[in-house]
């Protein structure tokens, strides 16, 4: 079902400090931040030939990764993105495999102007994972 790896998403408490980071330290290509106020996180990717590393800094009030960042303050990954070619198909599996899909189970556009999908980390080997569909 799952294709290839979109990218890791690494929760960050200071942006500037991972652009620094992977732009100056490992010499990566950054692009510039962009605000997701719809998914409360501001964004930047880092470009690999393989993949892609996003790392995501809270935005506004309610961030969704406020509270991981509570428990992680130095920041650390937060999620994986696996591409999938249908991405209802690949929900309603999911769903009959006993799998908990995160909200109400409807995709929402995400930072790729793609639909996504969560799925519960506890199950899938306790990470939190994101179905985008390419
Ligand atoms: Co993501």
């Amino acid at each position: 079902m799952i294709g290839r790896l979109n990218h890791v998403a690494i929760a960050v408490p200071d942006l500037e400090a991972g652009v620094k980071t992977y732009a100056g330290v490992l010499g990566a290509r950054v692009s510039a931040p962009q605000a997701l106020p719809e998914h409360g996180v501001t964004v930047v990717f880092v470009e690999l030939p393989n993949t892609k590393i996003e790392l995501l800094e809270p935005l506004g009030g309610n961030s969704p990764i406020a509270a991981f960042l509570e428990r992680n303050k130095a920041g650390g990954i937060h999620h994986l993105c696996y591409e999938v070619d249908d991405i209802l198909a690949a929900r309603d599996q999911l769903k009959a495999e006993g799998a908990r899909v995160l909200g109400d189970g409807t995709p929402k556009i995400g930072a790729h102007g793609k639909p996504v999908l969560f799925l519960h980390p506890k199950d899938f080997c306790g990470t939190l994972t994101e179905l985008e569909q390419v």
